[in-house]
This record gives structure tokens, sequence and C-alpha cells, in this order.
């Protein structure tokens, strides 16, 4: 594809371990119209958040590879384990911006906290990574008000559709208690699905917990940034176009694609593996 990437026409691309990043492309779509976006989801190779860092860094490097080359203006990390393993190692081997979920998310945490503790849930390796700790510690929250916790039961939960339900609700107070009881008045939903359980979250940890949905502050933080660089396509009239990449088609593909994206998702194309891996991460 030739396309210059330093043209404001060209498509932002977004990626992700799987399907959860359609949660980051509606906030990006709904704040930016006219913008194209190409999204990539690793769907053969998901979950990423049980995965070590190498792993995730060469899958990361991979699926942005395949996005430069089809032409993409800018790289939206919507996947927080591939933001907490790879954002610098993309930043430095990428030719065009790269834009990852954790800041978004830990600058609007910084300015909503009220004084008190700011818990950040997320995958084992996006909270193991440290990534969010060092960020609100760098915003000048001390250690004690940093509360950290892996949640890995939340991702199947929301893939199975089970907003609402009875494990969902055990689940939440299992992890989620320490954090009330902390008293956090802010959190961070550090994962690409869990946005979908802001109502039981939100039940759990009381109307004065604020939810930091890092899909809307990372959707500030490209519009920002491509204003920057004027790239921004802001015609109104026009209706971007969205076009859907992923490595495996699930069961249940349609179902749980329309519970991020909030319609249904009408055209496929798949990527095979070995295409994949073509994207060599010369780095390594
Ligand atoms: N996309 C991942 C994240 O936001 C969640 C799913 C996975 O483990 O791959 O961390």
């Amino acid at each position: 594809m030739n396309r210059d990437v330093n043209d404001s026409t060209s498509p932002i691309g977004v990626f992700d371990s799987g399907m959860g990043g359609l949660t980051v492309l509606r906030a990006l779509h709904e704040r930016l119209p006219a913008e194209d976006i190409i999204y990539f989801g690793d769907t053969a190779r998901v979950p990423y958040g049980t995965k070590g860092e190498k792993t995730v860094r060469t899958f990361a490097s991979q699926d942005a590879g395949l996005l430069v080359d089809l032409g993409v203006k800018m790289v939206v990390v919507a996947c927080n384990t591939a933001s907490a393993f790879a954002l610098e190692h993309l930043r430095e081997t990428m030719s065009v911006p790269i834009l990852g979920v954790i800041n978004p998310g830990v600058r609007t945490a910084l300015a909503g906290t009220r004084g008190g503790a700011v818990g950040v849930i997320g995958t084992s390796g996006t909270i193991r990574s440290g990534r969010y700790q060092e960020g609100l510690a760098a915003g000048g929250l001390e250690a004690d008000r940093i509360l950290v916790q892996e949640c890995p039961l939340f991702v199947p939960l929301v893939e199975e559709g089970l907003m609402g339900h009875a494990m969902t609700k055990m689940a939440v107070e299992e992890y989620l208690q320490p954090l009330r009881d902390a008293q956090v008045d802010t959190l961070i939903l550090g994962c690409t699905h869990y946005p979908a359980l802001k109502d039981d979250i939100g039940r759990f940890m009381g109307p004065d917990v604020t939810l930091v949905d890092s899909a809307d502050a990372l959707a500030s933080a490209a519009q920002d940034r491509l204003a920057e660089l004027s790239l921004l396509r802001d015609d109104d009239r026009r209706e971007g176009k969205l076009e859907f990449y992923l490595s495996d088609i699930p069961w249940k593909f349609q179902e749980i694609g329309a519970r991020f994206l909030g319609k249904p998702i009408e055209e496929v194309i798949t990527v095979g593996l070995d295409e994949m891996e073509a994207f060599v991460d010369n780095n390594d």
C-alpha cells in the first residue's frame, strides 16, 4: 500500500489482543466520526493478559506491523497488556505515532481523585508490569495511595456475556473488597473488557467512586495528538469507514463483537498467523 502516512485522509489503526478493543474503536469513532479506522484483533492468540513480556512484545510488534503495512497514520494500542509491555518498543521501531491506553487513563485518574486512594484493576500482565503504578507515582501520588488488583476472571465473564450475573457479582466482591475497604475514590478500569462491567463494579464500589474508562480517555488523547500533527480529519459531513481484520473467527464472534462495538460487524478480513509472523520484529 502506498498511501502517504502524513496525509490526514489515511486511516487510524487500532489493535487489540482480541475483540475487547472494539470498546476503544467505538469511543474513537464516536469522538472522531469522520475518520476511517482499521481494527485488528489478534483473536488467534488472545489472551495476552496471562502471557509474558517478550511474547506480548513480539505479538504487539506484528500487530502494529500489519497496520502500518495497511497505511495507517497512527497506531492506537487498545490493549492494556500490550500498552504495558510494548509501547516504548513500538515507539522506537514503528514509523508512525503510537498511542497507548495507560497514560490517558492515569492522567484522567490523577485529575479526578479527590485526595483519596486510586485503584487500578487489570490483567495479571498489566498489573505485574507496574506501568500504571509508575505513571500514578510520576504524577505525584504516594505509594500508599495506589492500590492494584489483578482480575483474571473478568475477561472470560464478559466474553460469556455474564454482566449482572451472580457469578460476576461474586468475582467483583472477591477482587474489589480490598479496594473498597481502602476507600479508593477513583478506580481505573485498566482492561479493554472492564467497561462492560461498569454497572456491576459501580454497584459494588458505590456512587462516590469515579470509574475511569480508558477507552474514553484514549479517544480524547488521540484527537489531541492528531490535531497537533495536523493529521486530524474533521469533515463534519463525512461518515468514516470501519474495517475489521482478525487472526481467527471465534465462536460467537458476532455476538461478542456487537457487545463491544454496540452494533453488528458486517464484514471481516481474516489474517493468517503465517502472515502475522512475517512481520518480523527487527529489534529482537
Ligand atoms: N485486551 C486485554 C487487555 O486490555 C484483555 C484481554 C487479554 O488478556 O488479552 O489487557
